[in-house]
C-alpha cells in the first residue's frame, strides 16, 4: 500500500512537472487555449510595402563598405538590454536571495532586475523554433539571434563624425520612397539610422518593432510595455506613424527580410538580399524578421552562452593587419574568424510621418501620454475585457505575463506549425523540478527529439 501511494505520488509529480513545462515557457503561458485576436493584422487590404533600388552611387557604396569594414560592432542584445534605459519606470525588482534575477529578468545599473526588453517576441519565437521551425536548443537559438549593430543616429542625436548618418538620413531615394509611403502632403521626419551585421547562421526572430508614442518611448517605458500598448490599439491617438527602410549591402545567400503583409496567419513574403536595394514598410505594425544567413543552417555562431547573457559583450572588428574579421571577447579571446563577404550587412532608416497638426503636437508636447495613465488603462483592459483579476496584475511579472498572453503572443504565435520541444528540458530545469530531469534531458533532446 505504501509503495502504491509512493508510486502514485511520483506519477502525479511527473505529470504536474510536464504539464507546467508544456503550458509555460520562461514562466509565461503558452497554452493552446482561447484564441485571441491579432489586433495588428490588416483589415481588408494587405499592409503596404515598397521596394527601392539604386540608393547609392558606385563610389558611395565603396565608401560605405570601407567604413563598415573598419567599424566595431557590438551585440544588439548588449546595447538593447544590458545598457537599457528603463531604470526609472517602476518595473525593476530586487534580486532573489540567491543573487539571481529569475524569470526573464536581467540586472541593470540601478541594481534591480528588469524584464528583458522584448521577452515577448523572444519567448514566442523560441517556442516555435524560429522562422525555419527548427528543433533547436535555447543555446543555439540565442546564438543565432544575437546579431551585431552600430547606431549612427538615434532620434536625430547623430554622431556628426560619421558621414554615413547624414548620407542615409537625407538620402534622396529613401526620402522619395518614404514620401510615397507616408502619402501626399505628409511631412517625412527622418529620425534613426543604424547598421546591422549578421554572421553566417544568424537570423532574427519575427517581431514587431518597439513603437513610439507621444510622451512615451523606450527612454521612459519598458519596450515590452510599449509593444503591448501598440498591440492593444488603445493608444492609437498617441502613436507616431513610423516608416522603416531596410537597405542591403551584401551579396550573401539567405538572410532575406521576412515579413507578413497579410498578417501571420498568411504566408510570409521575403525580400532577398541584393546589394543597393531596399524595402520599406511600417515595421512597428508588420511582423518581420531575418531569414538565416548563408546556406548552411547547421552553422551556429560561437556565442553559446547567450541564453544566460554570457558572451554578450563580444565584439566584431577587423583583425590587425589581416583581411579577416574577428569575433572577440573583451579579454581578447577570439571566438571566431570570418571573411567580410560571409556577413549580411544592412543599414536601416527610420522616420516618422506627420501632418502639420501631429508635428506641432509632437514638437510642443501639447498632447503627451504618461506612463501611469497608460499602465492604468492597460490594467483596466485586462480586468474588464479579458477577465484578469486586478491582484494578479500588481506584481510587474503578473502584469507583463498577462500582456504577453492577451496581446503580444497572438501576433506571433500562429506562425508556428510546430512546437520546438527542444526547449522543454531547459524549461523544466528552470522550475527546479529535480535532478532526474537533468539526467534524462540530453537523451530526450538529442536521441529522442533530434534537437541540435
Ligand atoms: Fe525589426
Amino acid at each position: 500500500m505504501k509503495n502504491l501511494l509512493l508510486f502514485g505520488g511520483f506519477i502525479i509529480l511527473i505529470s504536474v512537472t510536464i504539464r507546467n513545462a508544456v503550458t509555460h515557457f520562461n514562466g509565461v503561458e503558452t497554452d493552446w487555449g482561447p484564441h485571441r485576436p491579432d489586433t495588428l493584422a490588416p483589415e481588408g487590404n494587405s499592409h503596404r510595402f515598397l521596394t527601392f533600388r539604386n540608393i547609392l552611387s558606385k563610389v558611395e557604396q565603396s565608401e560605405l563598405i570601407e567604413q563598415a569594414k573598419n567599424a566595431v560592432f557590438s551585440q544588439y542584445a548588449n546595447l538593447n538590454d544590458a545598457v537599457t534605459e528603463n531604470r526609472t519606470t517602476g518595473f525593476g525588482i530586487p534580486k532573489n536571495e540567491d543573487g539571481k534575477c529569475g524569470w526573464v529578468r536581467i540586472p541593470q545599473k540601478d541594481g534591480l532586475c528588469h524584464i528583458q526588453n522584448r521577452f515577448d517576441a523572444g519567448s514566442a519565437a523560441a517556442m516555435q523554433g524560429g522562422y525555419r521551425k527548427r528543433y533547436e536548443s535555447l543555446e543555439h537559438f540565442s546564438a543565432r539571434n544575437s546579431y551585431f549593430r552600430q547606431t549612427f543616429s538615434y532620434l536625430n542625436d547623430e554622431d556628426t563624425k560619421l558621414s554615413l548618418a547624414e548620407r542615409f538620413l537625407h538620402n534622396d531615394v529613401i526620402l522619395e520612397t518614404a514620401q510615397a509611403y507616408c502619402g501626399e502632403g505628409k511631412i517625412v521626419s527622418p529620425q534613426i539610422v543604424y547598421a546591422n551585421v549578421y554572421l553566417p547562421g544568424q537570423e532574427l526572430l519575427v517581431h514587431t518593432d518597439t513603437p513610439f508614442f507621444r510622451g512615451l518611448d523606450r527612454f521612459k517605458a519598458p519596450q515590452w510595455l510599449l509593444a503591448a500598448m501598440h498591440h492593444s490599439r488603445l493608444f492609437d491617438d498617441y502613436l507616431l506613424q513610423v516608416v522603416t527602410g531596410v537597405t542591403f549591402w551584401s551579396d550573401v545567400e539567405g538572410g532575406g527580410f521576412v515579413f507578413y503583409p497579410n498578417g501571420t496567419r498568411e504566408p510570409a513574403e521575403v525580400a532577398p538580399v541584393v546589394k543597393n536595394t531596399g524595402i520599406m514598410t511600417n515595421t512597428d505594425r508588420v511582423v518581420h524578421g531575418v531569414d538565416t544567413v548563408g546556406t548552411d543552417h547547421s552553422n551556429i555562431p560561437p556565442l553559446k552562452r547567450m541564453y544566460h547573457f554570457g558572451d554578450v559583450d563580444a565584439q566584431l572588428s577587423k583583425a590587425a593587419g589581416r583581411d579577416v574579421w574577428e569575433l572577440k571577447k573583451p579579454n581578447g579571446d577570439v571566438l571566431g574568424t570570418y571573411d567580410w563577404d560571409t556577413f549580411r550587412y544592412s543599414v536601416s532608416w527610420k522616420g516618422f510621418c506627420f501632418d502639420e497638426e501631429e508635428l506641432a503636437e509632437y514638437e510642443n508636447h501639447t498632447n503627451d501620454l504618461d506612463l501611469d495613465a497608460a499602465v492604468q488603462k492597460l490594467k483596466d483592459f485586462l480586468v474588464n475585457e479579458r477577465g484578469r483579476s486586478r491582484e494578479s496584475l500588481v506584481h510587474p511579472d503578473g502584469f507583463a505575463k498577462a500582456l504577453y498572453t492577451e496581446l503580444l503572443k497572438p501576433a506571433f504565435y500562429d506562425i508556428r506549425e510546430q512546437t520546438n520541444y527542444c526547449i522543454l528540458c531547459e524549461n523544466i530545469l528552470k522550475t527546479k523540478a529535480s535532478d532526474w530531469v537533468a539526467t534524462i534531458c540530453p537523451f530526450l533532446n538529442y536521441q529522442l527529439l533530434g534537437c541540435v
